[in-house]
């Protein structure tokens, strides 16, 4: 016995599962100790432990790290259905041991101050460990001014909006070139969501000229082309600006594509896509309640679906996130029930891991290491999480999470932990579910229960590896006057 040898006594051991992690699957007993990983042995040799967790026919991966997440979000509405409280307790229970939550400024803050604010909160509430992406706006020199504040409180990420215009938070293509500049000269990676904001306006309006006003309206508006110009466009300026690039959710075909082509160039682009997108398809809009599917992109059809879980496999797109921006019935119906008009976002940070697994794993679309390397690996590679989050190496955090592959759910709203009063997922099954999420060494969701604690969960100041933003450098141009170089 290891722990008989000097070694003092575990606090936890996992017996008897499959380990896997984005570089292998194997068959080892881990051992974890003040939070942390601290030893991976072979089946045969026994360890002393305080807990013992008997994993016989059941998958051990690393916790799931979300990329995307909305919590205590507002975007142009009041603040969506999931806090840090509500939102990190589905989170553990669908297998997320940490997230990255996306902090926007009130016209009273400034970007840090907002940062701070979100921090204050998160720390009373998350019961998972977490850290922030910026959201900016347009406030001239300010904006740029405050993103080596943000990059010094260790938030190196900063998203900018291509669309919602009317919202108030559009970005332009000059601010979006100033930013990516910046970024590269602060080891930061911007991040953008991509759609062109003019054609969708125009198409809007004449959809609406036409009387279309129903859910369907807001897929007709937002062609997938929309997304891959604008991802086109955004890959072109980072290049020039020498920075590299992040593309949020990610719906389509071109999409995935557009950032195939950056990548092969040699450009530091990535993509993620979001478990809707893998889930569901466009027919959703032509239901009663289509107006509850109402993302932006849209939802699309099965070639782009079937585009997406392609993608990932080959790794054109490195992450899925959750998106989660849950609004309930009565927030989605607030302004009317034309589809301009409906706050966009959804609930999803619950079942982004259970989904991916009993889509992706089950039929065959993906294999385990490249689940673990989507769901979780390589959101800590790109943001600066890695090797403390994402991985299962000795000294890792001991973010941990067991599913049972035989396990079978009926998703629904009202079983599910999300603030929200319904599902895009109503009545959808899915086989192989997280029985066990283990968050720095502590059990904090067990069969679908909460277990952990509310304020359990700390901050994570981030900084990006160099090699994740590497970038050919743009030749220097010879006839730009020295002011306007990046
Ligand atoms: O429709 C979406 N995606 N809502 C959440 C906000 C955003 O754009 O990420
Ligand atoms: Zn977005
Ligand atoms: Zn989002």
């Amino acid at each position: 016995m290891i722990s008989a040898i000097g070694h003092p006594t575990f606090d936890l051991i996992i017996t008897g599962a499959t380990v896997a992690t984005a570089e292998r699957v194997t068959h080892e007993t881990i051992a974890v100790q003040g939070g942390r990983i601290v030893a991976r042995v072979a089946p045969g040799i026994e360890l002393e432990a305080t807990e013992t967790i008997e994993a016989t026919g059941k998958i051990v991966i690393p916790g799931g790290v979300d990329p995307h997440v909305h919590f205590h979000g507002r975007l142009g509405t009041g603040f969506n259905r999931d806090d840090f409280d509500n939102g990190t307790v589905a989170a553990a229970i669908g297998g997320t041991t940490s997230f990255i939550n996306f902090v926007g400024a009130t016209p009273e803050e400034s970007g840090l101050e907002a940062l701070q604010h979100a921090k204050e909160r998160a720390s009373r509430l998350a019961a998972i460990d977490f850290g922030f992406h910026l959201m900016l706006t347009d406030r001239g020199q300010q904006t740029l001014d405050g993103l080596s504040a943000a990059v010094a409180y260790g938030v190196p990420s900063f998203k900018m909006f291509m669309t919602y215009r009317k919202e108030g938070i559009f970005s332009s293509d000059g601010l979006l070139m100033e930013v990516m500049a910046e970024s590269a000269r602060l080891g930061a990676l911007p991040m953008v969501h991509a759609e062109n904001q003019d054609v969708i306006e125009r198409r809007t309006a004449k959809l609406l000229a036409d009387g279309e006003t129903s859910a369907m309206g807001h897929l007709l508006s937002r062609p997938a082309y929309t997304e891959a110009e604008a991802i086109r466009r955004a890959a072109f300026l980072a290049r020039a600006a020498g920075s590299a690039l992040y593309v949020v959710h990610i719906s389509s075909r071109d999409g995935q594509a557009a950032v195939g082509e950056a990548r092969a160039q040699g450009q530091a682009v990535y993509g993620e896509t979001c478990t809707h997108y893998l889930a569901l398809t466009d027919a959703v809009y032509q239901r009663e309640n289509g107006i509850d599917y109402i993302v932006s992109p849209p939802i699309r059809g099965v070639r782009d679906q079937d585009a997406l879980w392609t993608a990932l496999r080959t790794q054109v797109l490195a992450t899925v996130g959750s998106d989660d921006c849950a609004y309930d019935t009565v927030q989605r119906r607030q302004f009317g029930l034309r589809f301009d008009q409906i706050p966009n976002g959804a609930a999803g940070v619950e079942v982004r891991l259970p989904l991916l697994y009993g889509l992706g794993v089950v039929p065959g679309r993906l294999s385990l290491q490249e689940f673990v390397s989507v769901s979780s690996t390589n959101t800590a590679r790109l943001f600066g999480l890695y090797p403390t989050k994402g991985s299962l190496e000795v000294g890792a955090d001991a973010d941990i999470v067991i599913i049972d592959p035989e396990r079978e759910m009926t998703l629904a709203a009202a079983s599910l932990h999300m603030g929200v009063d319904h599902s895009m997922y109503e009545g959808m099954r899915i086989k192989g579910c997280p029985v066990v999420t283990i968050a720095r060494g502590m059990v904090v969701a067990r069969d679908g229960q909460f277990v952990g604690q509310p304020g359990a969960g700390r901050y994570i100041a981030r900084s990006i590896d160099p090699a994740v933003l590497q970038q050919p450098q743009p030749d220097p141009s010879e006839d730009e006057p020295a002011s306007l170089r990046a």
